[in-house]
C-alpha cells in the first residue's frame, strides 16, 4: 500500500451555522470512525465539562480549539483537522490552514458566501489549496441552483462545476441527482428522511425517472441540467488541483444527502500530502528524512496531566515511535516516546505515521508553533504566519509581586499562539495583541485559572502593529531611534512598531521608503 498516496489530509471551512459540525459528524459515521451520529457533540461536551478553562466555549457553545480526527474509507486514510467557526478566532484557523492539502468549503443554500467563508477562502488561495463546495440544507427552502453557483463564480472568482443537482429544495425535496454517475439518490422509509435508495439511470433525461419524480421538479431539473451543462466547465481535475476551479456538491447533512458524493469526492480528487514550503528548498513527501512542522500548540487537553500538545504535520518521512528529532533553530534532539494520533477525538498511541498524518507530541514548553521538527536539521518550513493585531490591550496586574507568573504566563501564551506579546522598550506597560475579541477572554480566563494572576486589560494608546526590517541596518536603527516610543519587542525579540492608527502606519511608511512595515510575519 502507497501511504502518501492514499492520504487526504482536510479542513472544513464554513461560516458558523452553515452545518460544520453536522458535516464532520457524518463523515465519521459514514468513515466508521464513530457509531451514533451526535457522539463528536457528546464526547466533545464531556470533555468541555472536565477541563476548567474551556468554559468559554460552553457558555458561548462554540470550539475554541481544533482537533484532529482520522477515519479511514475504502483503504484511503482521511485526517480532518477542525477550524474553530468563531470568527474571532481566525488565527488559529488560519495556522490550521497551513497543515492542509485540501479543503471542503460549506455553504448553506438559503445563504450562499458569508464572510467567514470568504476570508478562510482567501487564506486557502494564499496558499492555492484546492477547494471542494458543499452546498448543504438543500431539504430547506433556498436559493436557486444558479444564484448558488453564479455566486461562487463571481464572488471567489473561480470555475464551478455542478457534480450533483438537487431534485427540488425545501418541501419540494426529492433526492440528489449524481452528474458524473447518473445515479439519483432517493429518501426512503416512512418519514422519507435519510437517503436510502440509489437508482442508476442513464442520465436526467431517463424516462423511468417520470415515475419516480414530481412532473414539475423533473422538468425544471431537466431544463437546468441542460443549461447547465453548456454553462459551466466541464470537470478538469489539474484545474480544480491548482485551486482554479471547485466541483459542487449539494446535499443536506442533516438527512445525510450527498455526504458519500463528498467522500468518494474527496478520494477520488483531492490531492494527497504535497510539498511543503520550505528553505532551502520545499520538501517532497517522498523525502526519506522524517520532517515535520508544528502548527498548533494546546494546552491542558487532559486536566490530569499539565501538558501541552504540540500538533506535528508530518511531511516526510515515516515516523516511528520513539524516534528522535531536533527543532530547528532551538535546542537538542528530543525522543518522541508518547506521540498521539487523534481517533476521532480519542487519544491513540501511534507507532507509526506517514506524510499527511498529524501527531501530537505531549511536552512542556520546548515546542512553539511555527517550529520544524526532523532528523537531520537540515530544513525549516515556512509560511506560517502571524497576523498584525487588531487589538492591542495593555495588561494590569491587580498584584505587583506577580510580575514574574505574568511574564511567564505571556511568553506561554505567545508560544502558543493564542495571543502576541509585546514589550515596549520604554515603560513596563506589556502589551498583548489579538486578531479577535474572543482572544481576550481566552487570556484573562486562562491567566486566572493556570497561572492564578489576577489581571485586567486596559485601552493601549495603540491600535495596531506592524514588524519593521530594513536591507540596512542603519535604515532600521535610524527609524528606531526616531521612534523609540512607539518600539516594542515580541516575543522573540523582533522590532515592532505600535502605531496609532492604520493612517498612521502609512504616513509613516512614507516617510521611512527603506524600512518595510510587514503586517504578517512568518514564523
Ligand atoms: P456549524 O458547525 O457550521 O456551526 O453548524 P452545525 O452543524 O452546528 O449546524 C447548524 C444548524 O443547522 C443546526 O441546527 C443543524 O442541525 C442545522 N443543519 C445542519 N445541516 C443541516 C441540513 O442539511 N439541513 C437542515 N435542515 N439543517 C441542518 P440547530 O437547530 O442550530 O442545532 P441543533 O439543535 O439541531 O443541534
Amino acid at each position: 500500500m502507497n501511504h502518501i498516496s492514499d492520504r487526504r489530509t482536510f479542513a472544513i471551512i464554513s461560516h458558523p451555522d452553515a452545518g460544520k459540525t453536522t458535516l464532520t459528524e457524518k463523515l465519521l459515521l459514514f468513515g466508521g470512525a464513530i457509531h451514533l451520529a451526535g457522539e463528536v457533540k457528546a464526547r466533545g461536551a464531556a470533555r468541555r465539562a472536565r477541563s476548567d478553562w474551556m468554559k468559554i466555549e460552553q457558555q458561548r457553545g462554540i470550539s475554541v480549539t481544533s482537533s484532529v480526527m482520522t477515519f479511514e474509507r475504502q483503504g484511503v486514510t482521511f485526517n480532518l483537522l477542525d477550524t474553530p467557526g468563531h470568527e474571532d478566532f481566525s488565527e488559529d484557523t488560519y495556522r490550521t490552514l497551513t497543515a492542509v492539502d485540501s479543503a471542503v468549503m460549506v455553504i448553506d443554500v438559503a445563504k450562499g458566501i458569508e464572510s467567514q467563508t470568504r476570508k478562510l477562502f482567501e487564506v486557502c488561495r494564499l496558499r492555492n489549496v484546492p477547494i471542494i463546495t458543499f452546498v448543504n440544507k438543500v431539504d430547506r427552502e433556498g436559493r436557486e441552483v444558479f444564484a448558488i453557483l453564479d455566486e461562487v463564480a463571481e464572488l471567489l472568482q473561480l470555475e464551478v462545476t455542478p457534480m450533483t443537482w438537487p431534485m427540488g429544495t425545501g418541501s419540494d425535496f426529492e433526492g440528489v441527482f449524481d452528474l458524473a454517475t447518473n445515479r439519483l439518490m432517493l429518501p426512503e422509509g416512512p418519514s422519507r428522511e435519510f437517503q436510502g435508495k440509489v437508482i442508476q439511470t442513464t442520465g436526467v433525461d431517463d424516462p423511468q425517472l417520470d415515475a419516480i419524480i414530481s412532473a414539475r421538479n423533473l422538468t425544471k431539473v431537466r431544463e437546468e441540467v441542460e443549461l447547465a451543462q453548456v454553462g459551466y466547465p466541464e470537470f478538469d481535475a489539474e484545474a480544480y488541483r491548482r485551486g482554479d476551479l471547485t466541483p459542487v456538491y449539494f446535499g443536506s447533512a442533516l438527512k445525510e444527502f450527498g455526504v458519500d458524493s463528498l467522500i468518494e469526492a474527496l478520494a477520488s480528487f483531492a490531492p494527497p500530502p504535497r510539498a511543503q514550503p520550505a528553505e532551502p528548498a520545499p520538501v517532497e513527501p517522498t523525502r526519506d528524512e522524517v520532517t515535520g512542522f508544528v502548527f498548533k500548540v494546546q494546552a491542558n487537553m487532559d486536566p490530569n496531566h499539565r501538558d501541552r500538545i504540540a500538533f506535528m504535520r508530518l511531511c516526510s518521512g515515516t515516523f516511528k515511535r520513539g524516534m528522535k528529532l531536533t527543532p530547528t533553530g532551538h535546542g537538542k534532539p528530543i525522543a518522541i516516546h508518547s506521540p498521539i494520533l487523534f481517533f476521532a477525538q480519542q487519544r491513540e498511541l501511534a507507532d507509526e505515521a506517514y506524510p499527511g498524518d498529524i501527531i501530537g507530541i505531549p511536552n512542556h514548553g520546548t515546542l512553539r508553533v511555527g517550529d520544524t521538527l526532523s532528523e537531520r536539521a537540515t530544513v525549516r518550513f515556512t509560511g506560517l504566519p502571524n497576523f498584525a493585531p487588531e487589538i492591542l490591550r495593555r495588561v494590569a496586574l491587580k498584584d505587583p509581586t506577580k510580575t514574574k507568573q505574568l511574564r511567564k504566563a505571556l511568553d506561554d501564551m505567545a508560544e502558543e499562539g493564542v495571543t502576541q506579546v509585546f514589550y515596549p522598550e520604554i515603560g513596563s506597560n506589556w502589551i498583548i495583541g489579538v486578531v479577535g475579541q474572543l482572544q481576550l477572554e481566552v487570556l484573562l480566563s486562562r491567566l486566572d485559572a493556570e497561572y492564578k494572576v489576577a489581571a485586567g486589560l486596559e485601552m493601549a494608546p495603540f491600535e495596531t502593529a506592524r514588524w519593521v526590517s530594513a536591507d540596512d541596518p542603519a535604515d532600521l536603527k535610524a527609524f528606531t531611534d526616531l521612534n523609540r516610543s512607539a518600539m516594542a519587542k515580541d516575543r522573540d525579540g523582533n522590532p515592532v512598531f505600535l502605531a496609532k492608527s492604520a493612517w498612521e502606519v502609512g504616513y509613516i511608511a512614507d516617510r521611512y521608503a527603506k524600512v518595510t512595515f510587514a503586517a504578517t510575519r512568518e514564523r
